[in-house]
């Protein structure tokens, strides 16, 4: 099983869209794939239509009272299994801290779910707390959606150089850019010539695009509603390149 952590510092980026869409192409393409929502605000479980149900605490499932097995729940999507979200993970770093090894705590959980799962994805809250550090040595990969600016760049600086201060440097970091309007000279500059914090990324970007933000009014991957628009061919790309990166 291989576990990739949608992440960024930064809040607003497409973590969340980019999860979903991705965790989606994976399972039509027979990857049994779990998507775990590990933001209280709950985006992508609203999105797989995950939002009603029974809620868990982190806290015991930390202290592996709770089987993590136990709390997926099946999309419409075959092959596609949620983790909802749940607001006690508003105190994970608290939970994490007193977990006793923070560090490895995610890991622990995450293992088990091999049996069932080829493909983990998590959805990330943006955070550089503990959580973040518990992802970090969850994950496999790290995806980080960027948008072409310089504060987004700055961003993904940020996270590169806190992976290496936590030891982490030899983490997969794949960014790549999102939110893409080549109608704006930055970001088309950036595209053509990518930054050198973009380095070891994946070259395919998503565009700025109405249809992503439809996702909420659908509650489905945009593959669904929008299957042949410009941002829904992107993220099919995007999946084939992450998917060849991968090995998969
Ligand atoms: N390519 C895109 N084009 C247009 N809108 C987009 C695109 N990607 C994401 N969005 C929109 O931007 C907003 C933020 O996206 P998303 O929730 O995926 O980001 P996030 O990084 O997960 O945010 P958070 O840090 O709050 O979890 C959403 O309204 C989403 O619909
Ligand atoms: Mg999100």
């Amino acid at each position: 099983m291989q576990t990739i952590a949608f992440y960024n510092l930064k809040g607003g980026v497409g973590k969340t869209a980019t999860a979903v869409n991705l965790a989606w192409h994976a399972a039509r393409w027979k990857h049994r794939t779990l998507l775990w929502d590990l933001d209280p605000q709950g985006a992508a479980s609203f999105y797989l239509g995950a939002d009603g149900e029974k809620g868990y605490k982190a806290g015991s499932l930390l202290k592996g009272r709770q089987p993590i097995g136990r709390l997926k729940v099946e999309t419409r999507w075959d092959g596609l299994d949620v983790i909802p979200s749940d607001l006690t993970l508003r105190n994970l770093d608290v939970k994490l801290s007193e977990s006793g090894n923070p560090r490895t705590a995610l890991k622990k959980l995450i293992e088990p779910l091999g049996e069932h799962y080829s493909l983990t994805f998590l959805d990330c809250p943006p955070t550089l707390s503990p959580v973040a550090e518990s992802i970090f040595a969850a994950a496999d990969v790290l995806v980080v959606p960027v948008i072409p600016t310089h504060l987004s760049l700055r961003a993904l600086e940020q996270v590169r150089e806190w992976l290496k201060e936590k030891n982490y440097g030899d983490l997969k970091v794949l960014p790549f850019f999102n939110m893409v309007d080549r109608r704006r000279l930055l970001h088309l500059e950036m595209i053509v010539k990518p930054p050198a914090a973009m380095r070891g990324g994946l070259k395919t970007w998503i565009p700025y695009s109405t249809h992503v933000e439809q996702m909420g009014e659908h509650r489905a991957p945009i593959g669904e509603f929008a299957s042949h628009t410009p941002a829904a061919r992107a993220y099919r790309h995007l999946w084939f390149e992450l998917a060849d990166k991968l090995k998969l």
